[in-house]
């Protein structure tokens, strides 16, 4: 963990931004898998580990705004605990170590909010999004945990963004180990991506890298010969020649911070002739994104250009076809880009979804588009000096949506289906990197030691 200070300035400022009430922030418990005692992996919650900073399972975090006292409430562990688990320090000495002094039971939790209840005070809560705390909220506030989601505090949603999107020099060096894992990660994909290995070898093998470095992966590999579906968690399949490996995946710092890349390398290294085509106009789409990013631009400002320059790629080689500013305006390129240029990232891989993509990704400036491709931007608004963003534009040959496309007689201005017929069994392309916005003059930074991406650079180092 950080200093105390760190955790205790985080508090105050929360505490000041909300401005009144009692702020109640869950952390998580252990999940089960199969029977109590064989739990999943443990995450702990997010903004519970940005407030409170401990990375342990069964403790709950409370600020009390007029009074300007932290809180934490969980168990001390009893002897049989301490057989089965090994001992560890007490709730008091865990505060203690995030600036926290008044610490208690879970008793003690359910007597605060009692007393606060009846004080007729606000209780402030995020929504919740695991089951035990759902009902832990129906059991504290009386809420039908079906319905609790409903009543969660859009002041501290909005506090919690307003804060977390700004990555500190220490959170960014975070990001930046999260991304060594990373590079680690990639070249064992390059070196292991050769015909006869089957997806599963390659995943387990990058997967124990983000654990033996870190902490876990930061959310479950994609890695696949059919890159063309999007998050595809299937890893059975065998690498043949002549196919294409999407490759997105991303470690946890032992922070917790998160990094998300993305790379398409070719089985065996070396590139078709059409695949050349196609991954020069992502790269160049990627690099275009990348270039454009600075303070004050809309991110769908960006999103939009990348857009532009995919779809005036796919003109380049027959794929699509007339005035590709009107196919961007009107969507006809999502065929080939259904998805958003990026999200923020930090502590989540997707920062903050939780709590509310539109409240992390939109503002009163821009409302989310209901333009099929355009409607899954999770990132829209201006960037800021402080944000971590992802930059992963992609072209996907999707067979069910180019013919259900085609029966539609979709935008046949803009799509050359005949053309684009001859790509069924293509796949996928993605490239992704991870980007900090900053106030210098060049308005970013593309964090990490750089992943090869270029078509000469991927080819020399594969073959
Ligand atoms: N890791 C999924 C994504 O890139 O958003
Ligand atoms: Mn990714
Ligand atoms: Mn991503």
């Amino acid at each position: 963990m950080f200093d105390a200070s760190v955790y205790v300035e985080r508090r105050k400022l929360l505490k000041k931004a909300v401005k009144a009430g009692v702020i109640l922030l869950l952390g998580n418990g252990e999940s089960p898998m199969n029977y109590p005692d064989n739990p999943y992996h443990f995450r702990q919650d997010s903004s519970f580990l940005y407030f409170f900073g401990l990375d342990k399972p069964g403790f709950n975090g409370l600020l009390d705004v007029e009074e300007d006292k932290d809180y934490i409430y969980g168990e001390d562990f009893t002897i049989d605990d301490i057989i089965w688990m090994g001992p560890q320090p007490t709730v008091k000495e865990l505060g203690k170590n995030v600036g926290v002094s008044n610490t208690g039971t879970s008793e003690d939790l359910v007597k605060k909010i009692n007393e606060t209840l009846a004080k007729g005070r606000r209780i402030h809560f995020l929504p919740p999004y695991r089951p035990e705390n759902m009902m832990l909220l129906e059991k504290l506030l009386g809420i039908a945990s079906t319905r609790v989601k409903e009543y969660a505090s859009v002041d501290l949603i909005k506090a919690v963004v307003a804060q977390r999107s700004f990555k500190s020099a220490e959170e960014i060096k975070e990001i930046e180990k999260a991304l060594d894992i990373s590079y680690e990660m990639y070249t064992i994909v390059m070196q292991m991506a050769k015909p006869g290995t089957y997806e599963r070898e390659i995943a387990g093998k990058i997967a124990g890298i983000a654990s033996a470095n870190g902490n876990h992966v930061s959310f479950p590999i994609i890695l696949s010969i059919n890159g063309e579906t999007l998050h595809n968690h299937y890893h059975g399949n065998m690498l043949e020649k002549n196919r294409l490996l999407v490759t997105d995946s991303g470690a946890e710092s032992l922070e917790h911070y998160a990094s998300d890349i993305t790379r398409t390398f070719p089985v065996g290294g070396i590139f078709t002739p059409e695949q050349k085509d196609i991954y020069q106009i992502v790269f160049n789409s990627q690099q275009a994104a990348i270039d454009a990013i600075k303070p004050g631009v809309p991110y769908k400002e960006i999103h939009l250009l990348t857009a532009s320059v995919i779809a005036n790629g796919l003109k380049g080689v027959g794929l699509m076809k007339g005035n590709m500013e009107t196919a961007v305006k009107e969507g006809a390129h999502a065929l080939f880009f259904p998805h958003g240029l990026g999200h923020m990232m930090g502590l989540d891989v997707h920062d903050m979804e939780d709590i509310g993509e539109d409240y992390v990704g939109y503002d009163e400036t821009v409302q989310r588009s209901d333009q099929f491709g355009l409607a899954y931007l999770r990132l829209a608004k201006a960037l800021k000096p402080g944000y971590v963003v992802t930059v992963e534009p992609g072209i996907y040959f999707i067979p069910a949506l180019i013919d259900k496309w085609k029966a539609e007689k979709k935008f046949t201005d803009f799509i050359n289906y005949s053309a684009v017929e001859k790509y069924k069994g293509f796949g996928g392309i993605r490239i992704e990197d991870d980007v900090l916005v900053t106030d210098d003059e060049t308005g970013h930074k593309v964090l990490g030691t750089p992943i090869p991406k270029s078509i000469d650079k991927i080819e020399t180092l594969m073959t």
